[in-house]
């Protein structure tokens, strides 16, 4: 049975027992960013087992993509050698949200494995949680499977629920005891059965695991029951086909048979065993499904993750011989073998196979000069060793290999790295990387009050009180007119710098003092800078201020900033959902915002976002800013970014339609921004494209200015803005035309020019002959000029010179008469070999230069000599 087949009759079976078949998520959880990958079945459906969110069905059934690497569960090390450890796979299951519960969930099992896929009975043995009677009577009684085979599984970790029989999907969520089925593949193979010793062999292999999700684990740990007990099932799509498929290792069914086929011909390995060509496999699946979730390599969170798995690709296929770009190309096989299940792989894989191929160009650069340092270092290395930490962060630092691909390398050779040797290396280049990087000297300042109270989302002026003041520095009580200083306020409505926005400027001002405040910065958490210079007074601390924000400043930024949102948003609408924020820097000017997307933006995808963003701008609906529990947020679908830290409490933004996370100053109706319009848009690393755009009175000024250029051009070309275009096409055709005609009369010119020379010819031993400059002709026309001359001489020797750009040219020609006495090619050669040069032709007519301008008219003055000799010797 193939893949494809098993994978149908899973789905068709659970249908027939009333469940809807769901198509499978994203790889990127959605809004979960306790999560890094979907890592089984049940991720979609979290909330619908905590009872937060509920569905038109109570049973579902799916086949869902599925990674596991980095995170909780974690199998990239294991994968390439062993059967069945992999970092993506599609997982098989059927839940039931508060309808059916531990009896039907067993029965559907049975019934599927022993009736559909038709595995023997007595090949199959089950496992439950030690304290679960329910599911070991259900097992015992009323499947009738031999007690003998039922085996009880106890906390083996060293805490209630610390067992394999106890399935969480990560630290906190839902949970619950579970019940395992497992295949026994005969005593020819090694192995026992699970909970004995030798349960890590090959023989009896795990297939199916039911799980009875009864609790939701907070991140106390504390577990809560469920509303309703619910089912969640996993079964591995690739083991059981490796049973159904009779064969050992899940790495020999048919899927992964062609696509180790595949790697084998992209990396000229001819050993279709090598364990390398396993791990391209495998990874190739990962790399290619997470690109199509909007996953792009990068240094952080799970584009690393990705990036680990791609380079870890690479490394094996180096092994193998190859040094070239070649992992990209088995996008194709992949589709073949997996477009039509998953369609979005199939409408994803160009853009996939270029996501990939630039990361491949990018650690090609490294990867071989990195392999010739490991190599020499592993050399003086016996096995049991341990590689220093020293070398593995320069590999990581200089050669980006990531620390798992060297540790990985090493494990081959039985070497051990040295991860603290290594954490110290990496923090003590952070903290240089921190001295050399700190320019603004404010994390320095000792503050030992209470924080600043902020008051800027709803006033921009504010009677506060000094509590703290600095000069270069240093703490002092008061300053002077004059002096440059940090004021610390008890209370203020400017925003200090944060989230993108940048900080607020304005004056803080006394009765007879003002100081001018050019940013605001956090000089620590909670604690606002307000930098500047006292221009009037003096200022102390103690004192009452009133500190009075820039308010034509603020809005310029607040408009942008709110436009970003809106834009985020229409990104995601018109590029697709893999568009997610890199970095934003929002100012009064602009907003410019970082985004992972490959390829430059179209005119038409510009045109469309700032459609949308506009029309939500016209709606002119009112914002809203809501406190709220960080999980309450998130399962509201605001956008979080992965890996950002956010408090136990959020602010959740709501502006038109989007909703974020953000604790920036914000307009308070969409129509506040008045209008929108992207100015820019580039690359700015691999996989990221920037955009810049600009709102209210920066549009009106930008329109102007437009505006005035095109009417300057206008009066310039002597027409109306709206006709300009034309009128310069025009002037285009006209100028063209002007040319032509210009060099016709100039080739004209210099032939009458060439007729008229004819009278400077000496008569030398009898015969006419003329030597002669002709300053700012065109070399083109030299020629010419000479035919018209010997026509006009009808007997007679010419040689006629112009100097270009420092280059001599010449032209010598001779009348038929005269050929056999005096050759033009003789007459070039000798006054080229004057003039630093050479030249040649026929007996009447030869061409050359040289490069020696100053010598030419002594060359020159040299022809009637030279053609005297000539005629008489
Ligand atoms: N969620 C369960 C597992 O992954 C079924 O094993």
């Amino acid at each position: 049975m193939k893949v494809s087949e098993i994978r149908e009759k899973f789905l068709k079976y659970f249908e027939s027992k009333g469940h809807t078949i769901v198509p499978s998520s994203s790889l990127v959880p959605g809004n979960d960013p306790t999560l890094l990958f979907t890592n089984s079945g049940m991720v979609q459906f979290k909330d619908v087992f905590t009872g937060q969110e509920t569905r038109n069905y109570t049973r579902a059934t799916t086949s869902q993509r599925s990674v596991r690497a980095g995170g909780k569960h974690n199998d990239l090390e294991n994968v390439g050698y062993t059967a069945r450890h992999h970092t993506f796979f599609e997982m098989l299951g059927n839940f039931s949200f508060g309808d059916y519960f531990k009896r039907d969930a067993i029965h559907y099992a049975w019934e599927l494995l022993t009736t559909v896929y038709k595995l023997p009975v007595d090949r199959l043995w089950v496992t439950v949680y030690h304290e679960d009677d329910e599911a070991y009577d259900i097992w015992a009684k009323e499947i009738g499977v031999p007690t003998e085979r039922i085996i009880r599984i106890g906390d083996n970790k060293g805490a209630r629920y610390a067992s394999d029989n106890f399935w969480q999907m990560a630290d906190t969520g839902p949970c619950g005891p579970c019940s395992e089925i497992f295949y026994d593949h005969g005593p020819e193979v090694w192995g026992g059965p699970p909970g004995s010793p030798e349960e890590d062999g090959d023989r009896y292999i795990e297939i199916w695991n039911l799980v009875f999700m009864q609790f939701e684990r907070d991140s106390d740990g504390v577990m809560h029951p469920l509303p309703k007990p619910c089912v969640d099932t996993g079964m591995g799509l690739e083991r059981i086909a490796a049973v159904l498929q009779h064969v050992h290792s899940n790495y020999e069914i048919d899927l992964f048979e062609s696509l180790i086929k595949a790697a084998a011909r992209e990396t000229g390995c001819s050993d279709l065993t090598n364990n390398s060509l396993k791990v391209i496999a495998d990874h190739i699946r990962a790399c290619a499904f997470l690109v199509v979730d909007g996953v792009i390599p990068s240094n952080e969170g799970r584009g690393y993750v990705l990036r680990r798995i791609i380079r870890r690709a690479l490394r094996h296929g180096y092994k193998l011989g190859q040094s070239k770009p070649f992992f990209h190309r088995l996008v194709n096989d992949l589709v073949q073998q997996m477009g039509a299940a998953y369609p979005e792989l199939a409408n994803n894989a160009d853009r996939v196979g270029r996501v990939l191929l630039q990361e491949e160009e990018r650690f090609g650069e490294t990867l071989e000069n990195g392999m010739r340092i490991l190599d020499e270092a592993l050399a003086n290395l016996k096995s049991g060793q341990t590689l220093d930490g020293q070398t593995l962060f320069m590999l990581y630092d200089t050669y980006g290999f990531p620390v798992d691909l060297t540790a990985d390398i090493c494990r081959e050779k039985s070497i051990e790295v040295d991860m603290v040797g290594f954490d110290e290396a990496m923090g003590k280049q952070r903290d240089q990387a921190r001295a050399a990087g700190r320019f603004k000297s404010v994390d320095g300042l000792h503050y030992e009050g209470d924080q600043t109270v902020f008051h800027g989302y709803d006033a921009l002026a504010w009677e506060a009180a000094v509590v703290a003041l600095y000069v270069d520095g240093t703490p002092v009580d008061e300053i002077a007119a004059g002096q440059s200083a940090v004021v610390v306020l008890d209370e203020t409505p400017f925003y200090a710098e944060s989230g993108g926005q940048v900080g607020d400027a304005g004056e803080i001002v006394t009765e007879a003092g003002q100081f001018v405040v050019s940013d605001t910065q956090k000089i620590q958490a909670g604690v606002f800078g307000h930098h500047g210079e006292l221009t009037r007074g003096s200022l102390k601390v103690g004192q009452s201020v009133k500190a009075k924000v820039d308010t034509l400043r603020r809005a310029r930024t607040v408009r942008n900033h709110s436009a970003t949102h809106l834009m985020h948003k229409a990104l995601r609408e018109v590029l697709g959902a893999h568009v997610q924020q890199r970095g934003s820097l929002v100012d009064p000017d602009k907003t410019r915002f970082d985004f992972a997307h490959d390829a430059p933006m179209t005119a038409e995808q510009i045109a469309e976002v700032e459609e949308i963003v506009n029309r939500e701008i016209l709606a002119n609906e009112p914002t809203d800013a809501r406190i709220m529990a960080f999980d309450d947020a998130v399962k509201s679908g605001a956008v979080a970014l992965f890996g950002e830290k956010y408090g136990d409490t959020v602010r959740v933004l709501d502006i038109g339609s989007s909703r974020e996370l953000c604790g920036g100053t914000h307009v308070t109706r969409t129509g506040d921004i008045g209008l929108f319009k992207i100015v820019s848009e580039s690359g700015v690393a691999a996989g990221v494209r920037r955009v810049e755009a600009i709102t209210g009175d920066n549009v009106l000024h930008w329109a102007q200015s437009l505006n005035a250029t095109a009417a300057h051009i206008a009066s310039m070309v002597k027409s109306t803005v709206s006709d300009a275009a034309n009128r310069v096409a025009q002037l285009q055709e006209q100028l063209k035309s002007a040319e032509r005609e210009l060099a016709q009369t100039k080739a004209k010119m210099s032939a009458g020019a060439g007729a008229a020379l004819a009278d400077q010819a000496q008569v030398v031993a009898g015969i006419r002959v003329l030597a002669h400059d002709v300053v700012g002709a065109d070399p083109k026309g030299l020629r010419a000029m000479v035919d018209q001359l010997k026509d006009k001489l009808q007997s007679g020797v010419v040689v006629l010179a112009t100097v270009t750009d420092d280059k001599v040219s010449l032209v010598a020609g001779v009348t038929k008469d005269l050929m056999d006495r005096v050759k033009a090619g003789d007459l070039l050669a000798h006054v080229a070999t004057q003039v630093g040069g050479k030249g040649g032709g026929r007996p009447d007519m030869a061409m050359g230069g040289g490069t020696e301008p100053a010598k030419l008219a002594t060359a020159l003055q040299s022809v009637p000599a030279w053609v005297q000799t000539k005629i008489q010797g």
